[in-house]
């Protein structure tokens, strides 16, 4: 007992205010979007099914999950690699500002339509309920490292992205189901290899991504509400953009912190590929077109573009002259580019079609 308090005030006395990593292109965002739109939306497709998600919102199965149980006290994690210790905060980290948010976008929205749709506003603010917790629960696991993120400092200070309501949809709909298999697939590798599991918040990503999973759930209701979202051939344009740009951005930033999923014991390429089908196979029961993740240009263009992106960050702590970095980068992005448009122009998948079959 005396132990721990005397652990948990040196750690107190450690813990940094750690200043949040520069954005980039990969970085979480911040967004915003058409309020009025969104007070404005009809729901009458899919109103049964959204009624039935805020029952299960309400019920709120993981009320008690997010406690630092006994797992937690007392351990300590001096013993971890600098390799390790250093991707596995940068891990937290941006899962933390992913989560955080989707807070900011759901409890504003929320907010603004209250009056005008009290059916959606309820299902935002139950929404911003769990990804409040997620992003405090990951904040609390970087204090064990000796370092915390100032949310509040962040809200203020972060530039805001607009995206129209449409493009909310469909990409708040990609990162929930994404976040879903990326947790999970995570949380079956470690119960096949215990031996790996260095920190015990992975014990709780299996009711962890259930969270995720009921928010997609009801973008896929919010979607099929819109039937200009999923009926003609702009939505299959804009399906297969958003499902192609989550998934090169998640190649590149998994390959980016590639060490991390070593020292779970996982490869990232195969991590990768296996969340990228899963949720492109997901997607099917939302989108009006999916990608064809089996073609063999498919894989090979997305792994060309990450390696691409190794070379661009190689290039910055490079001593190669200004000149000659500017060159050298303006071909790679060229080059990324040039594979991610052809990697957009693989025959997808029409799921319009096989809609009977799916799911
Ligand atoms: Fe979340
Ligand atoms: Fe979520």
């Amino acid at each position: 007992m005396v132990t721990t308090l005397v652990n948990t005030h040196t750690n107190q006395l450690k813990t940094k205010k750690k200043e949040v990593s520069k954005e980039t292109l990969l970085t979480p965002r911040f967004y915003t979007t058409d309020f009025e739109t969104a007070a404005t939306i009809s729901l009458k497709d899919q109103e049964t099914q959204l009624q039935a998600m805020l029952t299960e919102m309400r019920n709120d199965y993981n009320r008690y999950h997010f406690v630092r149980d006994d797992s937690f006290k007392d351990a300590s994690w001096d013993h971890l690699d600098k390799d390790t210790r250093e991707g596995f905060i940068q891990y937290l980290e941006r899962s933390c500002i992913s989560e955080f948010s989707g807070f900011l976008l759901f409890k504003e929205l929320s907010r603004k339509i209250k009056k005008s749709n009290p059916l959606m506003a309820e299902i935002f603010h139950l929404m911003a309920r769990d990804e409040a917790r997620h992003a405090g629960y990951l904040n609390k696991a970087m204090s064990d490292f000796n370092v915390t993120l100032d949310l509040g400092k962040i809200t203020k200070t972060r530039s805001y992205t607009f995206f129209p309501l449409e493009w909310v949809i469909y990409t708040v709909y990609l990162s929930e189901k994404i976040g879903y298999w990326r947790y999970i697939i995570i949380f079956h590798h470690l119960q096949k290899h215990p031996e790996k599991k260095f920190y015990p918040i992975f014990d709780k990503f299996e009711s962890w991504c259930q969270d995720e999973n009921r928010h997609g759930d009801i973008f896929n209701a919010l979607l099929r509400s819109q039937p200009k979202l999923w009926n003609n051939w702009k939505a299959r344009l804009w399906s297969r953009f958003f499902l192609l740009s989550v998934f090169v951005t998640h190649t590149l930033t998994v390959h980016e912190r590639k060490k991390f999923y070593l020292s779970l014991g996982i490869n990232a390429t195969d991590f990768d590929k296996e969340v990228i089908r899963e949720t492109n196979n997901t997607s099917a029961r939302a989108f009006p077109s999916i990608l064809d993740v089996e073609h063999p240009e498919f894989y090979p263009r997305l792994k060309r573009c990450s390696d691409r992106n190794l070379e661009i960050k190689a290039l910055k702590n490079s001593n190669k002259l200004g000149i000659v970095k500017t060159l050298n980068k303006i071909l790679l992005i060229a080059g990324i580019a040039g594979d991610f448009f052809k990697a957009f122009l693989i025959k997808p998948i029409d799921t319009e079609a096989l809609r009977g079959d799916i799911h």
